[in-house]
């Protein structure tokens, strides 16, 4: 088996730097806005208790098989993003994450971006896997940008949705139509399987016209 590359100190690029979890990052982040339904599975207002802040940042300091990075811009938490160093499929990435107030600014290509430049000379020749769930368009819009394409398309149980589709079914299911069904006694949502080779251009539209239209 192929050895996990160390964890670095920070990897920067894209004009973001993305560092390891620690209690700042901890912190910041639980500050974070949300989401909510139908992506609140990826909310962060847990870790304002402290039992659960202290839990999830030693999951988060082991590295082997994930790594999981926080993205900073001037020392401010702005996106997070993790990678399965040792998935059959690939380098796979989860827990894409950009919370409402830092988005529309490119953070999620660009941490992307960061972590695959520094990913494809670390462990080169690897393919990038991801899945998603089809309602996710804007999640969609980023990974084509940085070369993903949808190699499958498969239905999944997804506990955080199913919990939310038995609350409230209705208004669930209208927000969720054509993206969730109800099947063998359980809530199933569709999601794609999405992939893309080492050395596939990014489009992360950096430079000049871009940088005077970045917020951060
Ligand atoms: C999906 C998610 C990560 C996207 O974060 P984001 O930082 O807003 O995404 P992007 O990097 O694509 O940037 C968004 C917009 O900024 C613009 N942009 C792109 N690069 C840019 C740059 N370098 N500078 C300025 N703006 C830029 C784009 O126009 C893009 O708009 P578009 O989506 O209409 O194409 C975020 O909405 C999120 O966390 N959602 C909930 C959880 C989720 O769905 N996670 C993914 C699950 S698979």
């Amino acid at each position: 088996m192929t050895a996990v590359p160390s964890r670095p100190r920070e990897i920067a690029g894209y004009g973001l730097v993305l560092r390891p979890w620690d209690d700042g990052m901890v912190r910041q982040m639980a500050r974070w806005g949300e989401h909510g339904f139908p992506y609140h599975a990826f909310d962060l207002g847990f870790l304002r208790e402290r039992f659960r802040a202290e839990m999830t940042l030693r999951k988060m300091r082991e590295t082997d098989p994930h790594h999981h990075f926080v993205a900073c811009v001037d020392g401010r938490a702005v996106g997070r993003v993790s990678v399965n160093m040792r998935d059959p499929a690939g380098l796979y990435l989860w827990s894409v994450h950009v919370p409402p107030e830092y988005e529309g600014q490119g953070v999620c290509r660009r941490m992307i971006a960061a972590l695959i430049s520094w990913l494809e000379v670390e462990v080169p020749g690897v393919p990038f896997v991801l899945t998603t769930n089809t309602f996710a368009e804007h999640a969609h819009r980023a990974y084509a940008a940085l070369g993903f394409s949808v190699m499958d398309t498969r239905w999944q149980f997804d506990q955080e949705i199913a919990r939310e589709m038995w609350k409230r079914p209705e208004e669930a299911h209208r927000s969720l139509a054509g993206h969730v069904r109800f099947q063998n006694g359980r809530w199933e949502v569709r999601a794609y399987v999405m992939s893309r080779q080492p050395g596939a251009p990014m489009d992360v539209r950096v430079g000049a016209a871009v940088r005077e239209s970045v917020r951060l």
